[in-house]
């Protein structure tokens, strides 16, 4: 069963249980979402003056708007207006900010058509972020920031909530990734060479969920969730916000959603910044995460352990 909350009042520690079960949450824009979209407008409206963000694409170069989007992206990740404003979000959305950890937020854009599909605006296939070294217990907070339609909004694809999907996750390692591939982004335009975690089987991608939200609302999902941007028909680009956040809670124990098919290496403990100081996680709650692949803090549950032998045996 796959259920959508919209604007719920569900206490956090129900909502996170829910959101480790597979469900979605989405909230009506408060006053600091709203905040962060009207930054992230004024930056962009900036970046691409004289014309208007979503529909830029149609009358620039796409070397210059690479070039734009290079600049513009890192501009608004280290924002220090951002670090303020997403506290303030999930204070509004009830987190314990004791506990809560986020990471900086992410802007990202989705082109219409192929002009640009690769690199920097690279669109993302069908995955979980669980692919990528996060914990399991990580929650993903989506935001648009101009209007968006279902013909460039993200989809979700439950069916793969508890069935795994054969990927390249094991040869995935969060913090090689860092050293080298995040670099290797900006240069690349009309190809996408970097190694990334990915599905290496045909994935069925009906029935999907899309949920469109207006800006300054936020869409919570489980990094465990399967989910994709959508080839983007809709004449304009998708411009969107997204962070990650991790109760200290649920990293201590290992707890979240149930681990069915990631079995990368590292971590992304080291990014996450406490909601009350900034403060990020100890060396050694780091260092713990690092040495362990996914598989051995989170083993796959014994009801899809008992399915794959009895796939063997028959
Ligand atoms: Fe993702």
């Amino acid at each position: 069963m796959n259920t959508v909350f919209f604007d719920s009042s569900d206490g956090e520690s129900v909502r996170r249980s829910n959101l480790y079960a597979g469900q979605l949450y989405v909230f009506s824009p408060t006053a600091s979402g709203l905040a962060l979209c009207d930054l992230a407008q004024q930056m962009c409206e900036e970046a691409f003056h004289p014309h208007t963000p979503p529909e830029a694409q149609h009358h620039l170069p796409v070397e210059e708007y690479v070039e734009i989007l290079k600049t513009l992206k890192p501009k608004f990740i280290h924002h220090p207006e951002c670090k303020r404003l997403i506290p303030e979000l999930l204070g509004e959305l009830g987190c314990d900010l004791e506990n809560t950890y986020f990471d900086v937020p992410r802007l990202r854009t989705a082109c219409s058509g192929d002009y640009l599909s690769s690199g920097l605006a690279y669109a993302f296939k069908p995955h979980r972020d669980t692919w990528y070294s996060t914990p399991m217990c990580q929650l993903n907070w989506w935001l648009p920031v101009y209007p968006i339609a279902p013909e460039n909004a993200m989809a979700f694809h439950p069916n793969y909530w508890d069935r795994p999907v054969k990927n390249t996750s094991a040869l995935f390692n969060y913090q090689n990734w860092n050293l080298g591939g995040r670099k290797a982004a900006e240069k690349q335009i009309g190809k996408h060479t970097r190694v990334q975690s990915a599905a290496i089987e045909p994935m069925q991608l009906e029935p999907q969920t899309r949920i469109v939200t207006k800006p300054g609302g936020v869409i919570v999902f489980a990094a465990a969730q399967m989910h994709s941007t959508v080839p983007n028909t809709s004449g304009l680009t998708r411009f969107s916000i997204d962070f990650r956040t991790v109760d200290a809670r649920d990293t201590s124990c290992d707890r979240g959603a149930p681990n069915v098919d990631s079995e990368c290496m590292g971590t992304t403990m080291m990014d996450y910044l406490r909601g009350t100081d900034l403060e990020h996680f100890s060396d050694d709650e780091i260092k713990r995460h690092e040495m362990l692949p996914s598989i051995a803090k989170y083993p796959t549950p014994d009801h899809l352990v008992k399915a794959e032998l009895q796939k063997v045996e028959s």
